[in-house]
Parts: C-alpha cells; sequence; structure tokens
C-alpha cells in the first residue's frame, strides 16, 4: 500500500541535535518505500500561534500554513521527533502542532524522543502522548527513546551501535501496521 508519513522534528536551537535522530527516522522510513515528509519549523517558520489553519477564509492562510495543511491531509501517519525541555516537549513543536487539527484525524502517530542524558526525553514523551490523543491522532504504544543524542549518529546519520536499528526496525513495524490499517479503514468513511 502506498503511504505517506510527515516526521515532524520540533528544536529551532542553532545547535539543534534532535536533527540527527528526525533524519535518522527519515532515511529509515524511507527505505521502505514510504513517502516522507520531514517537517521542520525552521524552514516553515510559522509565527506563534495566533489563529490556527482552519480559522482562515478558504486560500487565505499565509503560505507556509497553506503548505503544511496540505503535507498533513495527504499523510497516512505521523512520526514526531520530540527533545526533552524540562521534561516536556519543545515549544516550537507545540507550535507546529497546535496549528492544525482536523488534517490529523483517524491517522496514527508514533513518538521517537531524544535528549542529551540517559532517559532518552520520556518524560516529554508521555506528555507528548496526551497530546497527540487530543490532536486525534492516537499513539501507538511502542515509543523510540533515544538517549544521549550527541553521540548516536554517524555524519551520514547513520547509528553508531547496530542494537540501535533493532528497537527502530520494530517500532516502525508497529507505525507502519497501523497506518495502512487506518488508511484502509478510513478509505470506507469516517465517524465525523
Ligand atoms: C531549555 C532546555 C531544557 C532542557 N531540559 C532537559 C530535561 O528536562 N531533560 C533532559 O534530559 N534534557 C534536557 N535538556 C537537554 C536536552 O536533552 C539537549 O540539549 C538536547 O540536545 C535538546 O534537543 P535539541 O538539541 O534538538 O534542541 C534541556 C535542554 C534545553 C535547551
Amino acid at each position: 500500500m502506498d503511504l505517506t508519513i510527515s516526521i515532524l522534528y520540533g528544536s529551532v536551537r542553532s545547535e539543534r541535535q534532535g536533527i540527527k535522530a528526525a533524519k535518522y527516522l527519515e532515511k529509515r522510513v524511507g527505505e521502505r518505500g514510504i513517502k516522507t515528509h520531514l517537517i521542520d519549523p525552521l524552514e516553515y517558520q510559522l509565527p506563534f500561534l495566533d489563529k490556527m489553519y482552519k480559522e482562515y477564509a478558504s486560500g487565505e492562510a499565509p503560505a507556509p500554513m497553506e503548505e503544511l495543511a496540505e503535507i498533513f491531509r495527504a499523510s497516512d501517519g505521523f512520526l514526531i521527533v520530540t527533545g526533552e525541555y524540562n521534561h516536556s516537549i519543545p515549544p516550537a513543536l507545540k507550535n507546529l502542532l497546535d496549528h492544525f487539527q482536523r488534517e490529523y484525524l483517524f491517522k496514527p502517530s508514533a513518538i521517537a524522543s531524544y535528549s542529551a542524558g540517559i532517559y532518552g526525553g520520556v518524560r516529554a514523551a508521555v506528555h507528548l502522548r496526551v497530546i497527540l490523543g487530543e490532536l486525534g491522532m492516537p499513539p501507538i504504544s511502542s515509543m523510540r527513546p533515544l538517549p544521549k543524542i550527541e553521540d548516536k549518529f554517524d555524519e551520514n546519520f547513520e547509528p553508531k551501535k547496530s542494537q540501535i536499528d533493532r528497537s527502530t526496525t520494530r517500532f516502525l513495524d508497529e507505525l507502519i501496521w497501523y497506518a495502512e490499517a487506518l488508511k484502509a479503514k478510513r478509505e470506507k468513511g469516517v465517524p465525523f
């Protein structure tokens, strides 16, 4: 089944490390023949939330918001790559997520988290799970925590240790299973 997965990344820091995790996951999803969009808030430069996308009249949303809405509408699942800032998610990620709503509905999400420390951002991941549920993109059971992010990947975004791929494979298997299942079900209609 043809699938499109959007990978949402949330750090805009000049020395951000998590982009390595986002690019690694983009590669691994792409290697399965799935179309990917890596959404980097630095590229789209959404303002701090004023109006949500749905609050604009048709055709009047700012161009980057319109572009994102189109990408999200065409996506069959969302892979969210979150760092951990004071035990929660980065503000640019929350800002990006909050701009949209309908575009997420009845599509699965999966959380990859990372941090400089040994816990791999799991506290932020747990917060994010609640947010994704509210947004209507139910999170899958598996999470993919990546501790000590600075030193995890080489310059080609390949993991330095082979075990890293093992957990990633299982994590992506689950996301893709749900993405295929929900896509087939969406094609028969959605409850609202
Ligand atoms: C504002 C801020 C808060 C942070 N809070 C945490 C934290 O609660 N737990 C943690 O493990 N690391 C924390 N860190 C360290 C981050 O895990 C580390 O800097 C990581 O690289 C941030 O992701 P980024 O580089 O993609 O922005 C924090 C970093 C920043 C900038």
